[in-house]
């Protein structure tokens, strides 16, 4: 192939995957397998490394983010971004269309809106391509964070069809979805890390995060709403966002044209109560004058346009009593209190329990058993307490304390500083831990042995398993003589179990269930090390040289394979047959011009980007290192690199390399 059909490979590569990903993630409709869009995906990300002259911030391979850490540079919005007036009740909706009316001498029809509740973003594209994207800020400038948007799925890089202004800003919302707020609070408790209050807080959060492979894990959303100044374009603001919908905008489909007040308040009516079947926060309706020539004569007062309004729901809060609280201890010895609340219809939906997170939280409200307590529902399924009506307090109640000792093994708790969380230690005898190590270590993710947590409770009450390598030692005889269990579904645990062993190492090493080592974690140290005896013997030293692994990390490792009751597990283990070798297929290195070196990558790149320069480093047999040490071979230096670095660098005498030198090293430019 020549370079221009290389050129032109590689630009249709790009549309192709585009394409997919728009009918994955905005349409729902798969239009091919992950296997074939991986493979075409691959594909790209090689002619990209080949020919980085026809490398593009807007190909589909930017999609994971980078590790890049910058400051975010502040931008000046071309059209100020406005906020817009609050309404609360119907007459207040009809003293907007009064004004209206008023101001026009006629009536107008109105397009209804969900307000979708995250972040603000402005997205300007230039003949079709994702430029830049910018926070709201002051309204007057705000912040770039280009490289985090790249990397939510459902925004376009690249438009399509042809009839989009070459250069246009579109506005919208940034949120996360109940599901994703859900997970990441999940992971933040389990860390000890306080969990987001609201999935609005933490969509901002997460845009603002300085490590944009980080925000590519996190499944933000975008709804997009206002195309600033491209109304002229046509006749109103519902052909216009029908025209961003074909150009692969994700608009909402509950947007809707009306033709009175009436109209409006019935849509309002409607959402009043569907909005809690919606997967994603609303606070309200956002109503709009449709037509382009009707806006423009409304025109603008200094903080919010004449022709919108938002329409903001109650929250929808209750009152009830606190008539306890439980402690439930997870998998990891976190243990997490529980309110249990007198019954009371909220929302739809009969509440009986709500979560407190934590003892800080606890003690915030200043909560006492009794208590007659503010309930809301928010983002999460579970509802939260968010205050007490102190004149409602009866006398002589308690207040609640968090325990001491693990409510379910008597083992004294303790909390680490800086973490939000309680644990039990008592790791080893803990049932709920036990078994909820169990649970982790058969997860699809991990070992994937099909079995429900019914049965791991029953194997586990029988006294057959208690720990994960006693699964490896049932017989069929056991678990058929078990209730509930025939010849059948016995023997397909048994299989299940058996078929496990071929799990490969990373899986292997992730269901340990090793304290911070998540599925992305525990690949990297599969790949760092050749099997589970050299990572076991690693110091912290060794570990924090991974690609990702910090300190803490590395920490949480040593310790684990410091306890001789982890050392014999792995040893059953190992005899059982579990696969703890990293494949022996790995990818072919193409020189040894860096074997057994490891070189620490700092700065911005002019040829190649960070991940690419990191596939290089791999394939020519080096390893990559997070932080400059004794053991750092040597330093690949970009532009900007941080000072305090370069100066260590040159305090432990490491060589420096340019990024042509690095490149002249394994021959290629
Ligand atoms: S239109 C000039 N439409 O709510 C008017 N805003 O409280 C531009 N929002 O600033 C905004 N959903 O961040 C519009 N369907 C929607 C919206 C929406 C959420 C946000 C947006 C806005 C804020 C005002």
């Amino acid at each position: 192939m020549s370079e221009s059909e290389v050129k032109q490979h590689i630009i249709q590569l790009r549309a192709t995957l585009e394409k997919h990903n728009h009918a994955y993630y905005n349409l729902n409709n798969p239009t091919i397998s992950d296997f074939e869009f991986d493979k075409l995906l691959k594909e790209l990300q090689m002619l990209e490394d080949q020919f980085p002259q026809f490398a593009d911030p807007n190909s589909p391979t930017q999609r994971v983010g980078s590790d890049r850490n910058e400051e975010f540079v502040q931008v000046a919005h071309k059209y100020p971004m406005l906020s817009l007036a609050n309404t609360y009740n119907e007459g207040e909706l009809l003293d907007f269309n009064g004004r209206v009316e008023k101001l026009l001498g006629r009536s107008v029809e109105y397009v209804c809106e969900l307000k979708f509740d995250g972040t603000a973003i402005g997205i300007t594209y230039i003949n079709g391509k994702l430029e830049r994207a910018v926070t709201r800020g002051d309204g007057q400038k705000g912040d770039d964070v280009t490289a985090n948007v790249r990397t939510i799925k459902t925004i376009p890089l690249m438009l399509k069809g042809n009839d989009f202004p070459e250069e246009f800003e579109i506005r919208g919302e940034i949120i996360l979805p109940h599901s994703s707020f859900e997970r990441i609070n999940a992971e933040r408790a389990e860390r000890g890390e306080t969990p987001f209050a609201n999935p609005r807080n933490a969509a901002s959060g997460t845009l603002k995060m300085q490590n944009s492979a980080q925000v590519a894990k996190r499944g933000l959303d975008c709804f997009f709403y206002y195309m600033p100044g491209a109304n002229k374009l046509q006749d109103g603001h519902f052909e216009s966002m029908t025209h961003a919908r074909n150009w692969g905008f994700k608009v909402s489909d509950e947007m809707k044209k009306v033709g009175s007040i009436q109209d409006v308040i019935q849509f309002i009516k409607y959402w009043d109560t569907e909005r809690y079947k919606l997967p994603f926060d609303t606070d309200g309706i956002v109503v709009k004058v449709n037509s382009a020539d009707y806006q423009g004569e409304l025109g603008f007062t200094a903080k919010t346009p004449r022709w919108a309004v938002a329409y903001k729901f109650k929250a929808e809060q209750v009152v009830t009593r606190l008539l306890s609280v439980t402690f439930q201890v997870g998998r990891t010895g976190a243990v997490t209190p529980v309110a249990n609340l007198e019954p009371v219809q909220l929302a739809g939906t009969v509440v009986k329990r709500a979560s407190l997170h934590n003892a800080d939280i606890i003690a915030e409200l200043g909560l006492h058993l009794g208590d007659m307590v503010m309930v809301e529902k928010g983002g999460e399924i579970i509802p939260k307490i968010v205050g007490v009506d102190h004149q409602q307090r009866g006398l002589g109640l308690e207040p609640v304390v968090f325990l001491h000792h693990c409510p379910e093994c008597g083992t004294a708790l303790v909390r680490s500083e800086g973490e939000a969380a309680h644990y039990c230690p008592n790791e080893n005898s803990c049932p709920p831990q036990i078994k909820g190590k169990i649970e982790h270590f058969i997860s699809r993710q991990a070992m994937d042995i099909n079995a429900a947590e019914a049965t791991v409770e029953q194997l586990y009450n029988s006294g057959l398993v208690k720990n994960v390598a006693d699964l490896y030692d049932l017989k069929f005889e056991q678990v058929v003589a078990l209730e509930r269990f025939a010849e059948k579904s016995a023997r397909n645990l048994i299989d299940s179990i058996e078929a496990s062993k071929q799990q490969p190492f990373h899986k292997a090493l992730f269901g340990l269930g090793i304290r911070f080592v998540g599925a992305t974690v525990a690949k990297k140290l599969s790949e760092a090390f050749t099997d589970i005896q050299s990572l076991s013997t690693a110091k912290a030293e060794q570990l924090t040289q991974v690609d990702e692994i910090g300190e803490r990390i590395a920490q949480s490792v040593v310790q684990y394979f410091a306890d001789e009751r982890n050392q014999l597990l792995i040893q059953r283990l190992l005899q059982a047959g579990l696969n703890f070798k990293s494949d022996s297929v790995k990818k072919e290195a193409l020189s040894n011009a860096f074997l057994g070196k490891i070189l620490v990558i700092s700065g911005t790149f002019v040829k190649h980007s960070r991940e690419e320069l990191k596939e290089m480093i791999e394939a020519h047999g080096g390893k990559i290192g997070s932080s400059v040490s004794k053991n750092t071979s040597y330093m690949v230096a970009g532009e900007n690199m941080g000072p305090s670095k370069l100066e260590k660098v040159i305090q432990l005498g490491i060589p420096i390399l340019s990024e042509d030198q690095f490149l002249e090293m394994i021959n290629k430019d």
